[in-house]
């Protein structure tokens, strides 16, 4: 546990001796929620957008978050100061709290706050320079009408095996589709694809995280006037693209080089390339840094 800091309803334990109860409906039942935050330059990258989603997240649960924006953005920042000097990955984790040994939450009186910090994660520069490889899982990602994936919650263990099958075929990431075999996005990042001249990445309404990065990547196609669009993709279409890349806050935008055996025809191409690059200048905008 070395490099790690974690703290507990906002005292800092050391690594090896952080407990949660076992009667944690978090650690019962997956019933949590929770975040990441990155730092740039040791501040806090896109806290704001953070601190929506875990509201959102725990709204959706009907999970009471018992700290104040001000004092979680705080923390995040003393979490990061007590780290070794590296930029951080830093989670915060809402979980419904201590309970009686049944489904219903009604037990639970107190949700607890737990902060979790270490470096932040160095990808192969390999998966920059030429592509990651993605494979596509045979784990289906949750309807929307159940755990919904917009919910970043404890629940990932679709994610887990999903990821687990990527492993076996030595790729980076898996990517999963929806009941209906519409692309979502992977284990922990959105998927986008170029495909003659538009960018291209699966609509919201087919259940996935609104991913933080994924909306930064949407505006800066915007702003570089880069056709772009939310819709319904399917197997076929990322087999066909020109370029695909993965995004999300510990990987930014990867490209992807291979899915499976099948070559992507660019990596990286030309769009992934400026959209790379740009996005490099928002995570130093002081505009998004706490
Ligand atoms: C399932 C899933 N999708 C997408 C993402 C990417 O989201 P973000 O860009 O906010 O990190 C994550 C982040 O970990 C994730 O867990």
């Amino acid at each position: 546990m070395k490099g790690y800091v974690v703290s507990i309803n906002g005292r800092f334990v050391r690594p090896g001796a952080a407990k949660v109860s076992v009667f944690d409906h978090g650690f019962l039942f997956g019933d949590s929620v929770y975040e990441v935050v990155r730092t740039v330059g040791g501040q806090l990258f896109a806290a704001k957008q953070h601190l929506a989603r875990l509201h959102a997240s725990a709204a959706a649960i009907e999970l009471r978050v018992p700290r104040k924006d001000d004092w979680l953005l705080r923390h995040l920042a003393a979490m990061h100061r007590r780290k070794p000097r590296t930029e951080s990955y830093l989670r915060l984790i809402v979980t419904r709290g201590e309970g009686q040994l049944e489904l219903h939450p009604q037990s639970c009186k107190r949700p607890a706050v737990i902060g979790i910090a270490k470096p932040l994660p160095q990808w192969d520069d390999e998966h920059y320079a030429h592509g990651c490889k993605i494979v596509l899982a045979g784990v289906r990602r949750n309807l929307k009408q159940a755990t919904d994936p917009a919910v970043k919650s404890g629940n990932y263990l679709n994610n887990v095996l999903a990821l687990m099958e990527a492993r076996r075929e030595d790729a980076a990431e898996a990517l999963m589709v929806n009941a209906q075999g519409l692309l979502t996005e992977c284990t922990t990042s959105n998927i986008f694809l170029v495909k003659a001249g538009v960018v291209r990445t699966p609509a919201l309404e087919h259940g996935l995280l609104q991913g933080v990065t994924r909306g930064f990547v949407l505006e800066l196609c915007r702003k570089l006037g880069l056709p772009a669009e939310e819709a319904a993709l399917t197997p076929d279409d990322l087999f066909a693209a020109d370029e695909v890349f993965i995004t999300s806050t510990t990987r930014d935008v990867m490209p992807v080089g291979h899915i499976g055996k099948h070559k992507v025809k660019l990596t990286p191409g030309r769009f992934t390339l400026r959209i790379a690059n740009a996005f490099h200048d928002v995570l130093h905008d002081p505009a998004n840094l706490t």
